[in-house]
């Protein structure tokens, strides 16, 4: 485990952009597509609808589009981007990076720019990571986007998987900080182990894409829900309490807590283990439901939609996902002067 305190030249959060698609699915549609019901899906998961993008439509189109809602808020040109950080497990291609398709998309013309994969703590690494160059004084600025189209890798024949996720899109800009408010903290673990429990093995260097390995179904993605949900569950709470206590940080001081969305079970068990009122706690994925590095990003835009997150406020984003991974990032709110 890393964890960081980050005393001088802080990195702020100074816009948002988020973008989903159009195409609005119900859990009754789904029951059309699989043998499933809306009654599961609701109380399993807490998920009712979710987006979907037109087949085809490639995860740096849906980033291109939340990027540059986040560059218009902030009212500058992409040509003033230093670096463009991408958290995603649905990159358009194995290579080259998606942050070099959106760097092109949006004429980034001076920026450099990698792709971060770790699932659904994906948005929090690229924040930390894209944060450690403000830190550093070498970037002003940083453009740290969590975007996946799962759609893309969904098995429509695995139905405990494919009624959990949607498409979309979230971008964040850093700057230097002001002030006090910014990035305070952070935390990441990796437990390589769980790789198994949660993984999709196909077209890479251990399984090259075949018809062979397209008709065992490789391309999709899969996972052991059960034991995924109890470690979400454990260390959700486990990482949050630890970043909290490591900085001197009651959950009294808390204003919110922006979790990954996975499924509500999860996030309603680590509030309670964690002892949050329900106030505090950002929850959307009744209407998108998992769309993996974007859910914090859309939380992040759900909370300021219901005014709950306003400048100063303490806020803790919190994720688990595939590798296993874990993130975890305490950041006092800047705000932003169009919310
Ligand atoms: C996948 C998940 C929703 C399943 O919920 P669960 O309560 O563990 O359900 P189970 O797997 O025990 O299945 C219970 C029953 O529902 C059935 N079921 C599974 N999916 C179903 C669906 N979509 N519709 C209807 N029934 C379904 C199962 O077949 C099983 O039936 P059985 O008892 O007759 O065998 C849950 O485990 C989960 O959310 N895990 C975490 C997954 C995750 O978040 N992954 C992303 C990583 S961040």
């Amino acid at each position: 485990m890393s964890t960081s305190e980050l005393p001088t030249r802080r990195a702020a959060i100074t816009s948002l952009g988020l973008y989903v698609p159009d195409r609005v699915v119900t859990n009754a549609d789904l029951e059309k597509r699989v043998n499933t019901s809306d009654q599961w899906i609701r109380t399993r998961t807490g998920i009712c609808e979710r987006r979907y993008v037109e087949p085809g439509t490639p995860t740096s189109e849906l980033a291109t589009r939340a990027a540059r809602e986040c560059l218009e808020r902030r009212g500058i040109g992409a040509s003033e981007l230093d670096l463009i950080v991408v958290a995603t497990v649905t990159p358009d291609m194995l290579f080259p990076a998606t942050a070099c398709i959106i760097q092109d998309k949006i004429k980034a013309t001076r920026a450099w720019g990698f792709d971060i994969s770790a699932a659904c703590s994906g948005f929090v690494y690229a924040l930390t990571t894209g944060a450690q160059f403000i830190q550093a004084g070498t970037h002003r600025k940083v453009l740290v986007i969590g975007a996946d189209v799962m759609t893309s890798i969904l098995d429509w024949t695995d139905r405990t998987t494919c009624v959990l996720f949607g498409d979309g899109a979230g971008a964040v800009l850093l700057e230097p900080s002001p002030d006090d408010t910014g990035l305070l903290a952070f935390a990441h673990e990796v437990d390589g182990s769980g790789g198994c429990y949660l993984n999709m093995l196909g077209g890479g260097s251990l399984h090259p894409t075949t018809h062979e390995t397209v008709d065992q179904k490789l391309h999709f993605i899969r996972q052991d829900g059960q034991h995924v949900f109890k470690y979400a569950v454990r260390k959700f709470a486990d990482s949050s309490a630890a970043l909290l206590e490591s900085n001197g940080i009651s959950f009294e001081d808390l204003d919110l807590l922006v979790p990954h969305q996975a499924n509500v079970r999860i996030i309603d068990a680590a509030r309670d283990r964690l002892g949050l009122p329900d106030e505090k706690v950002v929850k959307n994925i009744s209407r998108y439901g998992n769309t993996t590095a974007a859910t914090i990003p859309l939380a992040l835009g759900t909370a300021l939609d219901e005014g709950r997150l306003q400048r100063g406020h303490l806020v803790l984003m919190a994720a688990v996902g595939a590798g296993f991974t874990v993130g975890t990032a305490l950041v006092r709110w800047t705000g932003f002067p169009w919310k």
